[in-house]
């Protein structure tokens, strides 16, 4: 017979030790570092390679973490913040002195002249969270004092990071921010940016740059070649980097010269969300008037975001903005359905969208949900960002399901399964980076790919059985 309270008190042991499991992961990859006499304690997303600062990956990591270590998740974004520009930029990478194990290195971004207190950072932005880690870390934070200080030292940062992007990402005030690099999108190999990238002549690229990364580049030193980007897309990242080094991170000429310029779906939802979440900080902790502007900016981002639903390809699209084009992208990622999280999205849409995502040959694969459909031809099993699941889209799908549960009750069956699907892919594999989505028949087949003992997965994993109860 069925011993209910036995099966229960199993599973419960069993969800104590991933969480201790996830825990040790953070503790180990959090790092105290010292820069011109002044200590920063920081979460690397990897032992491996990823052994810096990632700005969306410590926001996601804060949220997971405020659960177990109040104070560590303050740290995480506190010591993100040490790294913004004089302008209010918010750096990708804040970079931790006498690492060599990353490529490129601090100093080919030649930043140093907008930085604070001696702080090496890369030069471009990833997708904005920074607002919607705060608030969420303040709301489940207990300690009212430090919560108020933390709050009070981050909103003027917030505040300048928000105007900075509107300012020099929306000059036309369109609603939707312009992304430079495909490493400012997070989704960083998408199949979404390879027609804009393969505008860019290889034999344009100066060949000191094509040498460079043939002796430089460490991601695909661990044999695992199939999995990254190719050499010519490498290429390419870097020569971006160098154009808008030559441009002097002047962001106003940057968006006029860049070859690749896209409104990216992902990063503006959660642009959206960022600004819902900065207004209502604002409301509880100073005062209305300063949250109308970024209330505002959501309102207007969610309704560009609706605009970019194409009918003749059911899903909404990325637009490549490059040099005065106004083309949609229909490739289908999973980015379509990031725009639930932006609660951007109409009746007709969603339904359109939850059939998508339910569909086997499409989205609902053994570890759903790969970020490319797998029945699309650019669909890659093995190589990120092209099919591959990652447990951080999981987790903004799960959320953006989950704002439209009272609309339509699949949305909240069809969170609740991702919930236990993302918990179990990590359960049964291990705290891997990203996961082969399929189901290929072999019991002991390795599913975890890219780097081990990853920080954002354990973060996430935390948060989700926290959703759980
Ligand atoms: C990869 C991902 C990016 C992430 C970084 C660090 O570059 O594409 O989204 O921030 O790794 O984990």
């Amino acid at each position: 017979m069925f011993n209910y309270d036995k099966e229960n008190s199993i599973m419960i042991k069993k969800q104590l030790e991933l969480v201790n499991e996830a825990k040790e992961i953070l503790e180990s990859n959090t790092t105290t570092v010292s820069v011109n006499g002044k200590h920063y304690d920081r979460i690397i997303p990897s032992r491996d390679f990823y052994v810096h600062q990632w700005l969306w990956d410590s926001a996601g990591i804060a949220m997971g973490r405020v659960h177990i270590d109040e104070e560590a998740a303050f740290n995480d974004l506190l010591s993100l913040i040490a790294g913004q520009w004089h302008n209010g930029l918010m750096p990708h990478i804040i970079y931790n002195p006498g690492e060599t194990r990353y490529y490129p290195p601090a100093d080919l971004w030649q930043t140093a002249r907008f930085t604070r207190d001696g702080i090496k950072t890369s030069g471009i932005t990833d997708p904005p969270l920074l607002a919607i880690a705060a608030a969420y870390v303040c709301d489940q934070a207990t300690d009212e004092q430090k919560k108020r200080d933390f709050i009070n030292t981050l909103l003027p940062c917030m505040m300048a990071y928000h105007d900075h992007l509107k300012r020099y990402r929306d000059p036309e005030d369109c609603g939707l921010l312009t992304i430079v690099h495909p490493w400012e999108s997070g989704t960083d190999d998408s199949p979404g940016w390879d027609s804009i990238l393969n505008r860019i002549d290889l034999n344009k690229i100066p060949t000191e740059i094509k040498a460079n990364v043939d002796q430089n580049r460490k991601d695909t030193k661990y044999d695992n070649a199939e999995e990254r980007p190719t050499r010519n897309d490498y290429y390419r990242y870097i020569y971006l980097i160098e154009l808008f080094k030559d441009l002097e991170w002047d962001y106003t000429k940057i968006l006029h010269e860049t070859p690749f310029a896209v409104k990216s779906i992902l990063f503006n939802s959660i642009w959206e969300r960022a600004n819902e979440a900065l207004a209502a900080l604002l409301q509880t902790y100073r005062n209305q008037e300063e949250a109308h502007k970024y209330q505002q900016w959501a309102e207007q981002t969610q309704k560009a975001l609706t605009n970019t639903w194409s009918e003749e390809h059911n899903q909404y699209c990325d637009i490549d903005v490059t040099q005065g084009r106004h083309q949609a992208i229909a490739v289908p990622t999973n980015a379509m359905f990031m725009p639930l999280y932006a609660g951007a999205v109409p009746d007709h849409q969603l339904n359109i969208l939850l059939n998508r995502l339910s569909n086997d040959d499409e989205f609902f694969t053994e570890y759903p949900v790969p970020s490319t459909a797998i029945n699309c031809r650019f669909f890659d099993k093995d190589r990120y960002w092209r099919g591959p699941t990652w447990p951080i889209t999981n987790y903004f799908i799960i959320e953006g399901l989950k704002r439209y549960k009272a609309r339509h009750q699949d949305a909240d069956q069809l969170a609740n399964l991702l919930i236990q699907k993302t918990v179990q892919m990590i359960k049964e594999n291990g705290f891997w980076e990203y996961f082969d989505p399929l189901e290929d028949g072999s019991e002991d087949c390795e599913k975890g790919m890219g780097f081990s003992s990853f920080s954002w997965t354990a973060a996430i994993l935390i948060q989700l059985l926290h959703m759980m109860k």
